[in-house]
């Protein structure tokens, strides 16, 4: 009976699904615990398998569980399946999902402040973003999450975003007015697309492909990976290079999750997601390149501006600066001559 007994003592413990191991003495009683401690957490990441960013969560799971000697194991789960960016944000406030990589427009709905960084036309390439992104600012923002609940661990690349459709080809400002384009939920992407003369369709991702197809809307924005990876060149087939913005991502923990890790295991995620962050860049730089080619073969029609006007677009998303950096304008300033 006592044997019985020391043996459902090894139990599963639900609660962050800790698995402790347990010894027995002679007489079959639990001694001492052993080092045999085991957390099961969950990443979610809504691109698909193949995608640099999911990758690169494969690569810091990788990391995680070696580094930590198996104390930590992470399970992946890539496309949405735990659901799209806004809910699983909600869900690492709860603690019910543990990490995640998001693009930082739905996350400034929980840290408006986040909305500074990806301010249409606020830098002038990638370099001088990832200047902003590695150096205090970056690590301030970061260090800001944690108001709402998540911890941030490192930044993703995600590229320029570019406006396509499946109306016609998009050459000058004008060509926008009265299109139907779906933005992603948020504030800053709907006043975006409203500035240029369009309308604002807010929509998860995974319900863009099935919205162009069926004329729900006109168009969207994305860069060349995420314009490949879910189809939309199938359905959206002009694509115009207007890099209007550069939104980057961010890998994070749930603040619960986050204060059950002991000190130096936190500092171990720390590294990895940094390390992984490093790789997903790489995975990147690659992707991008591909996906041009792919889609171009695919038969996309790829405009540019006619000179004049990609001035004119900043000019129409001027006020974004106003609404959106109030409170900011010194910070703003100092990215801008990063
Ligand atoms: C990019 C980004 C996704 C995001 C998507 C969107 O693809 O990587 O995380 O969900 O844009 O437009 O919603």
């Amino acid at each position: 009976m006592k044997k019985t007994l020391a043996a459902v003592t090894c139990a599963l413990l639900a609660a962050g699904l800790v698995i402790t191991g347990c010894n027995k003495d002679k007489k079959g009683e639990p001694a001492e615990k052993t080092e045999v401690k085991k957390m099961v957490l969950r990443y979610a990441e809504n691109q698909a398998q193949d995608y640099p960013t999911t990758q690169a969560a494969y690569k810091f799971a990788e990391l995680v569980e070696e580094k930590t000697d198996g104390r930590i194991h992470i399970d992946v789960y890539h496309g949405g399946q735990l659901g799209d960016e806004k809910a699983v944000i909600e869900q690492l406030q709860f603690g019910a999902i543990d990490f995640t990589r998001v693009s930082i427009s739905p996350l400034a709905e929980f840290d408006k402040s986040l909305n500074v960084l990806q301010l249409p036309y606020l830098y002038k390439d990638a370099a001088q973003m990832w200047r902003v992104l590695e150096g205090d600012i970056g690590e301030n923002f970061l260090k800001g999450v944690e108001k709402a609940g998540l911890i941030g661990l490192s930044w993703f690349d995600a590229g320029a975003r570019n406006f396509y459709n499946s109306k016609k080809p998009v050459t000058k400002l004008d060509d926008l007015k009265g299109l139907k384009i779906r933005v992603q939920e948020s504030q800053l992407m709907m006043g975006m697309v409203k500035a240029l003369g369009a309308s604002a369709t807010p929509m998860a991702y995974g319900e863009v492909y099935s919205g162009l197809q069926t004329g729900v809307i006109d168009g969207a924005e994305n860069n060349w990976p995420s314009y490949d990876s879910v189809s939309h060149y199938e359905v959206a087939k002009y694509f115009v290079l207007d890099e209007h913005t550069r939104v980057p991502e961010m890998q994070m923990v749930s603040k619960i999750t986050w204060d059950k890790i002991s000190p130096e295991d936190q500092k171990i995620i720390k590294e990895c997601a940094i390390e992984s962050a490093k790789i997903e860049r790489e995975l990147w730089a690659a992707k991008e390149g591909a996906s041009e080619a792919k889609v171009k073969a695919a038969g996309s029609v790829i405009t540019s501006l006619e000179p004049g006007e990609k001035e004119k677009f900043q000019a129409a998303m001027a006020p974004l600066y106003t609404e959106f950096g109030k409170g900011y304008e010194d910070l703003i300033k100092q990215i801008q001559s990063k």
